[in-house]
């Protein structure tokens, strides 16, 4: 009896009709299949789900964000409309917490339209409970539907779920990375035939010398060139957070993690999170290109700390229980801490802004020599 899941036989039946399956279509398809894919299917968040997000975390996480969309508002010059967008917004919880605090300015408060870019009906219905009674909230499916104006853009962890290509160094040059059918009738990987023509010439210097057998992964750059052009253009700022690394470097990131634990990502395909880290030189570099400025990468333990994050915890624990206070230390050290189950040094953040912001919150050059040699 064949007890394939649908998504599964699918990807067989194009493998066996289109031949290999390149690394970047089969992330596509685990994660954004109209029917069966990850991402249109479930809540993937908390305890219950795969895996746990800064803003599940802690109220802190969002609250601080919602600081430093006050810290643009001031440098676009206090805009009457910002449209405050978010990028796969999860279950709500970041742009909610940011929200509540920004109460806090009425002018900013009531000038703010706020935009959700998802594709997740499930989490959709999620952010509408979390967001509910508050005004000027709008849905969308796409970043490119959002109306025009100056922007505060965020995006935490969702730069690690857009597909990635790979490619390994063989003797005679790089060969695009693919998924095959093994006798056994198993996903396995393999490599293209041909070598990608000329695609040497567009690596740096240190990927060019890898040894045969390394392989090196990157992502189409279509929607941070799409950020980028739209705050060049219409002002604002975005903030991108996520795990990766600050150089461009050789490896393999690709990684499936289901009920919080890594999983072998051609195993049941559509049924865990696939996501590779992100070259945060390599979306700098693709900001820049379209001429916008970009501010850091710092690590986020470093950038929190910045927006005063440690005196949030002081000032939250001098009202808690004995128990909140203790979950309240533990949260912070997840948050910044360096060592093991710390996201402080693995997550980075890069603000990407209009030309004419020459300096974003908590992004600054001190900040930004601090993050150098803090490598994933
Ligand atoms: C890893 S979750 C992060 C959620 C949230 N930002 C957080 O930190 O809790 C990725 C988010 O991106 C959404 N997503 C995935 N692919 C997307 C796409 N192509 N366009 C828009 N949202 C997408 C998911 O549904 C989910 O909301």
């Amino acid at each position: 009896m064949n007890d394939d899941s649908p998504l599964l036989a699918e990807i067989k039946r194009l493998i066996e009709t289109a031949g290999p399956m390149p690394v970047w279509r089969y992330m596509e398809l685990c994660l954004a299949h109209p029917e069966y894919g990850y991402y249109v299917s479930r809540d993937p968040l908390g305890r219950e789900g795969d895996f746990t997000t800064s803003p599940e975390i802690s109220q802190m996480f969002g609250e601080l964000i919602g600081l430093w969309t006050a810290s643009v508002w001031k440098a676009v010059g206090e805009p009457g409309v910002l449209r405050l967008i978010e990028i796969g917004p999860g279950r709500g919880t970041m742009i909610a917490d940011a929200l509540r605090a920004l109460r806090v300015l009425p002018p900013l408060y009531q000038s703010l339209s706020v935009h959700l870019v998802e594709i997740n009906p499930v989490l959709r219905a999620k952010q509408q409970a979390t967001l509910a009674g508050i005004r000027n909230v709008h849905w969308h499916e796409d970043f490119a539907e959002v109306p025009e104006g100056p922007a505060v853009v965020l995006a935490n962890e969702y730069f690690d779920v857009l597909p990635i290509h790979q490619a390994v160094k063989r003797d005679g040059g790089w060969h695009e990375r693919v998924i095959e059918i093994s006798a056994s009738g198993d996903l396995v990987f393999g490599v293209a035939d041909d070598p990608i023509p000329r695609f040497e010439v567009l690596l740096p210097p240190l990927v060019q010398m890898a040894p045969a057998g390394t392989v090196f992964e990157w992502r189409p750059d279509n929607e941070i060139m799409a950020i980028a052009a739209r705050l060049r253009d219409q002002g604002g700022a975005a903030l991108i957070i996520d795990y990766g690394h600050v150089r461009s470097d050789v490896g393999d990131t690709f990684q499936a993690i289901a009920r919080h634990s890594f999983a072998d990502p051609l195993q049941h395909p559509g049924g865990a999170d696939l996501t590779a880290h992100v070259d945060f030189q390599a979306l700098g570099r693709a900001a820049e290109t379209i001429g916008a400025r970009i501010h850091g990468p710092v690590t986020q333990g470093e950038f929190l700390k910045r927006l005063g994050i440690e005196t949030r915890a002081l000032s939250l624990m001098a009202k808690a229980s004995a128990q909140v206070s203790e979950d309240i230390a533990g949260a912070l050290k997840r948050l910044t801490g360096e060592g093991r189950g710390g996201m402080g040094a693995m997550f980075k953040v890069i603000g990407v802004s209009d030309p004419s912001i020459t300096s974003l919150v908590a992004l600054s050059d001190d900040a930004e020599r601090a993050a150098e040699g803090q490598k994933a």
